[in-house]
């Protein structure tokens, strides 16, 4: 295994999946994600390594070589999965760092397991790196990695980046551990960010709560200057525009309508099933508009793509049992018999098909309490070349900022949220297009491979 990579990225997953054949034999094959697809050309054209948990707890596997990257898999014990992963990781700072829409609970051994997995992380990656590495840590999971790693090889230059939202000083400073994590940070030469005021955030946080010296995005600290900026990540939005023309997923598009049983209007959500992303506030909407008489069913139907995530933690039990209450309830009261208002699907799609819908659906719904970016906003846009099809799309998504030609809603204005769904399924065919063309010039000039080059190239240049 190569000790001497000049790039490596870590992260809390390695950008492969296991699977398991029908013959019972079990290969790695390449995660579907996005940041995979970006990173990719930086790291595997290069000899890099990726750090990163395989997803199961329990022994790791040995370091292996897949797709041009030397990938390195972290172990992590159940107690470390149990207390890093779903419990500070994804039951402390993912509620803190969306608005605390769910309470965050906060526990002394949660942290203590976080600061150790973070010191694994730092660890692995301090093996792989070649003298003078690049080394790109991502996300909250793993936000002590820079300064582990800047102790351990001074000689490197450390970026993070953060996927999620990054809270202002009034919240942030309820977390118990503030300041390790803030100093964490400060680890990194660039700390990029999905918002401006993301950015600005931190280094506010850095002068009052550490009181260090800033100007702009600038942070003086241990003789060293970090830049805090933001960079909004993206998607291929060629490659979903390519997939979503092909004449499988129009036909398939065409096929859903008919499975739907021919409606005029087609209402999509696609999310993680997770309480960030307001799914029950959509379905609040809809069965008002149901009940006021204003939008009826099954002529109009609205299709609910929620995959499975983070399912031992309680906070998404909750929202579970919510949702599919909620689906039931309104389908039981304005479903007809093998016509239901709202067909739920709770499992992960396939990307062919994840287009197809895409492309089916007259009016894509986003509606996010708070969310760092939002790709399935852009997804959609990326995916409506026939410039068909109207985005609602939150304003607390980072996604609003560049797509300001979508339908947008606050999400906890229940009135204005009926408003904006009922505009949009109203909308003239012209001023849909319009609308739609201008936010694809934006993604396709705003791309995944800008975000990844312009965070690459910010990198290099404080090295
Ligand atoms: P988050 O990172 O919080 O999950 P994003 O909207 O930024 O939210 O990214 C979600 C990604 O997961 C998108 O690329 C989207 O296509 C994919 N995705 C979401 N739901 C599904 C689903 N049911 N099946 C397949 N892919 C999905
Ligand atoms: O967007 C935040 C994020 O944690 C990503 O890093 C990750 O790909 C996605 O949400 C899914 O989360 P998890 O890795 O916990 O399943």
């Amino acid at each position: 295994m190569r000790a001497e990579s000049p790039v490596v990225v870590v992260a809390n997953r390695l950008p492969v999946d296991r699977v398991t054949d029908p013959d019972g034999t079990t290969r790695w094959q390449r995660s579907p994600g996005g940041l995979v697809t970006a990173l990719e050309p930086f790291v595997a054209g290069r000899g890099g390594a990726w750090v990163g948990w395989s997803g199961d707890a329990g022994q790791a596997p040995e370091p292996f070589e897949s797709g041009g990257m030397s990938l390195i898999p972290v172990e992590l014990s159940e107690e470390e999965v149990d207390r890093y992963y779903e419990g500070m990781s994804n039951a402390s700072l993912w509620p803190l760092y969306h608005d605390v829409v769910e309470k965050p609970e906060y526990h002394r051994t949660w942290w203590d397991t976080y600061v150790q997995v973070n010191k694994r992380f730092a660890d692995r990656a301090a093996e792989v790196a070649g003298e003078g590495a690049i080394v790109w840590v991502h996300d909250y999971q793993l936000q002590l990695v820079p300064a582990m790693l800047r102790q351990r090889r001074p000689d490197l230059t450390i970026g993070f980046f953060l996927h999620i939202p990054f809270p202002p000083y009034e919240l942030f400073t309820q977390l118990p551990w503030r300041s390790a994590i803030v100093e964490g940070l400060l680890g990194a030469d660039l700390v990029g960010f999905q918002m401006p005021s993301a950015a600005s955030n931190f280094v506010q946080l850095a002068r009052r709560l550490h009181d260090l010296p800033t100007r702009k995005e600038f942070i003086q600290y241990d003789g060293r200057t970090v830049t805090a900026r933001a960079f909004p990540i993206s998607i291929d939005a060629e490659a979903f525009d390519g997939l979503a023309s092909s004449p499988e997923v129009v036909s398939r598009a065409a096929e859903i309508r008919k499975e739907l049983g021919d409606p005029d209007r087609i209402i999509l959500g696609v999310d993680r099933l997770d309480y960030t992303k307001g799914i029950a506030v959509r379905l609040n909407a809809l069965q008002e508009l149901l009940e006021d008489g204003v939008v009826e069913a099954p002529s109009t139907v609205f299709v609910q793509v929620a995959t499975p995530s983070r399912e031992r933690v309680e906070h998404y039990v909750h929202m579970r049992e919510t949702i599919e209450q909620q689906v039931g309830h309104i389908n039981g009261i304005f479903g007809t018999l093998g016509g239901p208002a709202v067909h739920y699907i709770n499992q992960s799609v396939p990307r062919e098909e994840l287009v197809a819908l895409y492309r089916a659906a007259d009016v894509m719904l986003v509606t996010p309490y708070r969310d760092g970016m939002n790709l399935v906003a852009k997804e959609y846009v990326a995916a409506r070349g026939d410039l068909g099809g109207a985005l609602v799309l939150s304003e607390f998504a980072g996604a609003a900022a560049e797509l300001k030609q979508a339908f947008l809603v606050n999400p906890h204005d229940i009135a204005g949220l009926k408003a904006q769904l009922l505009r949009a399924l109203r909308v003239e065919p012209e001023e849909s297009a319009k609308r739609m063309r201008a936010m694809r010039r934006h993604l396709f000039k705003n791309d995944l491979d800008h975000w990844a080059s312009s965070f690459f190239a910010a990198l290099k240049a404080q090295a």
